[in-house]
């Protein structure tokens, strides 16, 4: 009988210690350790391991500071199984992400901090990493954007640039595959010359906007702080030149492939192809009263390559594009392109 009490006693012990139950609290505050190492969440957790349960009924925060001159890469692991249920994050600028699940993917926060808030109901898991790094230095280059636009592989390496212009900037990434757009999250953009400009926002978040960024100065600064090794685009463009058009859609198709490409807002719009490939047009809905144009580069008298109107356009098809960056520009109504693209 005794025997027997030990046992359980020790098998209970067993249990609890592989599956703790975490809780927390609101208004935690995290400094950046003076010894650079990373802060975990619940302390013993390791990236390496499945997320741990916590308690049913926690609403809990974490205040993240971030020291001038460096960033936070947050890992996050963890899953909520109701719909009241979430994780969020909160950055110096004010953008929020809220999540139900998260699998390591990481974020990138800039100074001077962000928070991190779990709320649930039900069952779930939940873990965090922190780790501080400064920013990259010595690869920052200064360049003009004018007529022409810039295309850069944003995503690939550590990269860091100012971008200037005379109007402003305007900003439109290309995520290489549409499946896995987490990876814009390391670009971070900043109006100014440098990281010491006011925090806009990253890649990720304005990639799902679904509009073109505009700066409010002539200047922004870019960084991508870890290599991501996929290409995704960064399209650069004097803004001046695209500020009008209320709807940017992007191309997107596969070689080989058709894709049909719809211009809903009834305003100035564009269908904008950042895939050097052959672009046929074989279907085309354009009021006979509206134009296509087509630009190679930005839209302005520099990039102009062809302009039909709605009512003869349809006995000129199919139409054939092939430029690194193509926009098909409409000025207002509805239309629709269908495209064929190939090598
Ligand atoms: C997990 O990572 C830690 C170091 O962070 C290491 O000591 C441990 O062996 C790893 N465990 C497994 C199962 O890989
Ligand atoms: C998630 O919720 C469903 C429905 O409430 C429940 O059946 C399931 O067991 C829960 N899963 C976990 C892991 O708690
Ligand atoms: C981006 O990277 C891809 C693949 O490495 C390369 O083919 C392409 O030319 C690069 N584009 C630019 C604009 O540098
Ligand atoms: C596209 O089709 C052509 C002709 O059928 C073929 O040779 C080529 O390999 C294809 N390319 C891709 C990327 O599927």
């Amino acid at each position: 009988m005794f025997n027997h009490l030990i046992l359980s006693a020790v098998v209970l012990c067993a249990f609890a210690h592989s599956a703790p139950v975490n809780v927390c609290k609101t208004g935690n505050v995290i400094n950046k350790p003076v010894n650079n190492q990373p802060v975990y969440w619940p302390a013993t957790w390791k990236e390496n391991q499945s997320a741990p349960h916590l308690e049913n009924g926690q609403s809990c925060s974490w205040i993240v500071t971030v020291p001038e001159g460096f960033y936070a890469k947050v890992i996050i692991s963890g899953k909520v199984n109701d719909t009241q249920s979430f994780f969020q994050s909160i950055d110096s600028a004010g953008n929020v992400i809220k999540t139900t699940h998260e699998n390591k993917e990481p974020y990138y926060f800039p100074s001077t901090k962000f928070t991190i808030i779990v709320s649930n109901q039900g069952p779930a898991t939940f873990a965090f990493k922190i780790q501080w790094a400064p920013f990259p230095s010595k690869i920052d280059s200064s360049m003009k954007v004018g007529k022409n636009p810039q295309l850069v592989n944003i995503t690939e390496e550590i990269f860091a640039a100012e971008y200037s212009s005379m109007t402003g900037i305007s900003l439109l990434a290309f995520p290489s595959d549409l499946k896995k757009i987490s990876t814009l999250r390391s670009s971070l953009v900043f109006e100014g010359k440098d990281f010491n400009g006011a925090y806009i926002s990253n890649l990720y978040l304005l990639y799902k906007s679904k509009k073109q960024w505009i700066s409010a100065g002539n200047s922004v600064y870019i960084v991508n702080l870890e290599a991501r090794e996929v290409s995704d685009q960064l399209l650069i463009q004097e803004s001046s030149y695209t500020k009008d058009i209320q709807e940017y859609v992007e191309f997107n198709c596969k070689i080989n492939s058709t894709c049909l490409y719809k211009l809903e807002s009834g305003k100035k719009g564009a269908v904008i192809s950042t895939e050097y490939t052959t672009q046929t047009l074989w279907a085309v809905t354009l009021n006979v009263n509206e134009y296509l144009t087509v630009y190679y580069g930005s839209p302005n008298e520099e990039g102009r390559h062809f302009t039909i109107s709605g009512a003869t356009i349809q006995s000129n098809l199919p139409l054939t594009f092939r430029s690194s960056v193509t926009q098909y520009v409409v000025s207002g109504e509805t239309a629709s392109f269908t495209f064929q693209v190939s090598d």
